[in-house]
């Protein structure tokens, strides 16, 4: 059974109440229910976890080797300037999906600049929660 990693950065705890026009209004509790249900439709098995830390969030990456298949992030706002993130996504060599709720291409210029999205196997962003179930698919592709 593959293995796949959900992880989620800075400020996903709040979603559900954080700038709900831009990022619904489930919280992130309903969107690891939605992952897992998906998961087990697609014979996947999943761990989710969210930090507000960079160094815990690279310490997971590490900790993935061995142990995970593939990796989902929505690196948050890391995705924007983060180069030690995308250094340990690289170390690993896990095929890694970048996710976003939003479309970071559609939004303030910053956004739609990823340091992170070019050392993974792709970016699938502005599908709102559906990103995730969007990525799960894509992870049983790699
Ligand atoms: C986000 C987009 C980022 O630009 C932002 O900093 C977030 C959420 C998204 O899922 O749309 O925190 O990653």
């Amino acid at each position: 059974m593959k293995k796949v990693l959900v992880m989620n950065g800075p400020n996903l705890n709040l979603l559900g109440m954080r700038e709900k026009n831009i990022y619904g209004s489930e919280t992130l509790g309903d969107i690891e229910q939605k992952v897992k249900a998906e998961a087990e439709m697609l014979n996947i098995e999943i761990e989710f976890m969210q930090s507000n830390h960079e160094g815990e969030l690279i310490d997971r990456i590490h900790d993935a080797r061995g142990k995970f298949d593939v990796i989902i992030i929505n690196p948050g706002a890391y995705t924007h300037y983060s180069i030690a993130i995308r250094d340990a996504v690289k170390a690993v060599e896990i095929p890694t999906i970048e996710i976003h709720l939003s479309n970071v291409h559609a939004r303030e210029e910053f956004r739609s600049k990823s340091v992170i999205a070019p050392v993974c196997v792709g970016q699938i962003s502005g599908f709102g929660s559906g990103s995730y179930v969007v990525a799960l698919h894509a992870a049983t592709l790699i």
